[in-house]
């Protein structure tokens, strides 16, 4: 039985070191906090170094037991040291190994783009011109201006050309002051007419949707806009034809049962001539009385909205073009492909397409 008064002897005192080192190094954890624990028992003045001198006070007899005790507890506070420094290192090796390299991380998301609202408009007219049997034709932007002009009847000095402000092109190389320019930048798409009907025969039978060039700018004409021009020539073409494909156009465009009318107007090209207006769809009489608008302000309260111009191939312009008219007639229209768009999307401005705005422009996915 040992006495709870007496004085602890060295074998507990060194038990008791050992329970506290193994408290402590459990504590540890980097290296350099088992280097302290070290310094606390086994260092100069550490506490298991100084409970060894007690060893002078013992008799041989333990004296060799004790000594005994403190090389093994020394060695297994040595070897406790080194496995808690490889456990460490075990751990912040594991941690390393377990870090995640996060490789799904996507990319921002990819943008593919859209059609402009103009070109879709353009190419869904070219569809519904086209199944209704017309070729589609192109044109270039700089036109010779007796293309644009001339032989559109709209000789030099015409009005008619004032009423289109034009933009001269200089030729490559050419400086201010120069003899004046035979090209223009065309103001309507007209001159493809002239191009088709001198590279081809009748029949012909085609739409050329394009960009054209004024100088206009204000809040409701922008310098640059686009247009869609029609031309129909063979023997017999009345205006009948010219009625009933427009009827047709627009069917299929704005959607069936919409009137559609001519109103007398003068182009030099065409004779008759006349502006083509087809019926609101948005004021459109819902049920009985489909072939009333009342108007709003889209069409400006008349009920009625206007396309472009139309008419009957001048017989001047067949004969600046080859074309006989005592056996070919023919019809053509200009339209403003912006504003059909503008109808189409509910766009209040024109300007808003030519912009580049992209908060505009993002609205209109394809
Ligand atoms: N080229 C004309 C313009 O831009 C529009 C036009 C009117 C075209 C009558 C035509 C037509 O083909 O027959 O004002």
């Amino acid at each position: 039985m040992t006495d709870p008064t007496a004085e602890p002897s060295p074998t507990q005192l060194l038990e008791r070191e050992r329970e506290r080192f193994e408290a402590e190094l459990a504590d540890a954890v980097d290296e350099a906090a088992i280097y302290q624990v070290q310094v606390r028992f086994l260092g100069k003045k550490g506490s298991v170094t100084q409970l060894r001198k007690l060893m002078a006070k013992a008799s041989p007899e333990e004296r060799k037991q004790l000594g005994q005790a403190f090389n093994e507890t020394k060695d297994a506070m040595e070897s406790a040291m080194e496995a808690r420094r490889k456990q460490l290192e075990d751990q912040v090796r594991e941690l390393e190994l377990s870090r995640r390299v996060d490789l799904s991380l996507c990319p921002s998301p990819r943008q593919p783009g859209s059609l402009h609202p103009i070109t879709a408009t353009r190419r869904r007219l070219e569809r519904v011109f086209h199944r209704l049997g017309f070729d589609v034709f192109d044109g270039p932007h700089v036109e010779a201006e007796d293309y644009n002009f001339d032989k559109l009847n709209i000789e030099a000095g015409h009005p008619a050309r004032d009423m289109q402000d034009t933009f001269f092109v200089l030729p490559p190389g050419a400086k201010r002051g120069d003899e004046p320019s035979n090209f223009v930048l065309r103001t309507h798409t007209s001159p493809v007419q002239v191009r088709t009907m001198l590279t081809h025969r009748p029949p012909i039978k085609m739409v050329a949707p394009g960009t054209v060039f004024r100088r206009d700018d204000d809040p409701t004409h922008s310098p640059m806009f686009n247009q869609i021009e029609g031309l129909y020539v063979d023997r017999g073409v009345t205006m009948a034809d010219l009625k009933a494909t427009l009827y047709n156009f627009v069917s299929a465009f704005f959607g069936a049962g919409l009137q559609v009318r001519f109103r007398p107007s003068y182009f030099p090209f065409v004779e008759p001539g006349a502006e083509f207006d087809v019926q609101c769809p948005f004021c459109r009489e819902a049920g009985q009385g489909t072939q009333i608008s009342r108007g709003c302000s889209v069409c400006k309260q008349t009920g009625w909205i206007e396309l472009g111009g139309a008419g009957m191939v001048h017989p001047a312009v067949f004969e600046h073009c080859g074309i006989d008219p005592e056996i070919y007639t023919g019809w053509a229209f200009g339209f403003g492909i912006d504003r059909m768009a503008m109808l189409r999307y509910g766009v209040p401005d024109l300007k808003l397409f030519f912009n580049g705005d992209l908060r505009f422009l993002e609205q209109f996915p394809c």
